[in-house]
């Protein structure tokens, strides 16, 4: 039996959760920073920073005390993000991190937010028992800023096939959404929005889609810019795009265009990988409309999805513990050196093909 301790405080939530054998969910804590960010329509760097500074010694008490763990010493390992993220709220988690570490004499691991995304689908959750070690599996991750699809070979093994050339799929859902005057964060108020819209009522661009150079690449900053040139259109025949039942069409249609986007590439490269699961991660897989459609897609398809909980979709620490199992697993040695480890704004997960 392997417990691990993990902490995330790579952007706007401050998290810690106890894992136990890289799937089963001891505890799962997560203090989100959204109301404070909610006025500055995005996340301020300083203020995260700040705000996890006070909340993390009592979200990881919290973590600790209802998985029944009593010392950190009983611990198998400590999980800490090292990025990508903001730097100085990546500072927060892992030097906490390491004062557990060096203290209790509890090994320390660095781990990718992005591969912990892809983990999140491993957790088990009884009537969702999650991914299966039934390789190799199709990973589309989709976030606030990142847009991968992603071979898995195996654990541990990651084929960059294709990303997004520009803006990350959350990033567009952001940026459309305070174009439409619809509220921070995007995501979410462009879903609650186009479910009031007609998804037809505009025609949007899919941006390369059926492009054969850019097969399993993305790009949403066209799309984002479809919409802007739609809402000045708009404006000068005299309709306000930010009107109730405009703003929802204009969500609906822009919000189709891109869950069209993801779902035919991903079917496009589970068809050409002959992968034996997809998983799909990572906050826009929160969105219903594309849970809907990946469902019904590779349904037909006769593979296997995996999305998340709703919970487990956002940032939380359960997914760096689970990354954590399955990399000591691959890497007994993975913890060598966690107390010198560095925080990194930028670390890809995978170099791209060839
Ligand atoms: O994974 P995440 O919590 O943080 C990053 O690692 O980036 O993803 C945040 C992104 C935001 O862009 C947010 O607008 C988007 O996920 N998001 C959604 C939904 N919920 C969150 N996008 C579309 N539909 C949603 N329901
Ligand atoms: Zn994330």
């Amino acid at each position: 039996m392997t417990r691990i301790l993990a902490i995330e405080t790579s952007c706007d939530e401050t998290a810690a959760a106890v894992v136990e054998d890289g799937r089963k969910l001891l505890a799962n804590v997560v203090s989100t920073q959204i109301e404070l960010h909610r006025r500055f329509g995005g996340v301020f760097p300083e203020v995260a920073s700040r705000q996890h500074v006070l909340a993390i010694q009592t979200v990881i008490g919290e973590a600790l005390s209802a998985a029944g763990v009593d010392r950190v010493s009983d611990l198998d390992a400590i999980a800490v993000t090292q990025g990508p993220g903001l730097a100085g709220s990546l500072l927060v988690g892992v030097n906490t991190a390491k004062g557990l570490s060096f203290a209790s004499g509890v090994p320390l691991l660095p781990i990718n937010h992005l591969e912990g995304h892809i983990y999140s689908n491993w957790i088990d959750l009884g009537d969702r028992p999650g991914a299966q070690d039934d390789f190799p599996i199709l990973v589309l991750i989709v976030s606030g800023g990142h847009t991968e699809l992603i071979l898995m070979r195996g654990h541990g093994t990651y084929e960059l096939l294709g990303s997004t050339l520009d803006d990350a799929a959350g990033e567009a859902f952001d940026k459309v959404a305070r174009l439409l005057n619809l509220g921070y964060p995007g995501g979410p108020s462009i879903q609650a929005a186009a479910e009031r819209g007609e998804a037809n009522r505009y025609p949007l661009p899919r941006p390369l889609m059926d492009a054969a150079n850019h097969r399993f690449n993305f790009s949403f900053s066209g799309l984002k810019t479809a919409v802007l040139n739609l809402t000045r259109q708009l404006e000068r025949v005299g309709i306000e795009p930010t009107a109730k039942q405009t703003a929802a069409d204009i969500a609906a249609s822009f919000q189709e265009a891109v869950v069209d986007v993801l779902v035919e590439k991903s079917a496009e490269a589970a068809r050409i990988y002959a992968v034996r699961q997809v998983c799909i991660c990572g906050g826009v897989s929160a969105n219903a409309t594309l849970r809907i459609a990946a469902e019904k897609r590779f349904g037909a398809m006769g593979i296997p999805l995996h999305i998340p909980p709703l919970f487990l979709c956002t940032d939380n620490a359960a997914m760096i513990a689970a990354a954590a199992f399955y990399r000591l697993k691959t890497d007994p040695e993975a913890a060598a050196g966690g107390l010198s480890m560095d925080v990194f704004a930028n670390l890809p997960l995978t170099k791209k093909n060839g």
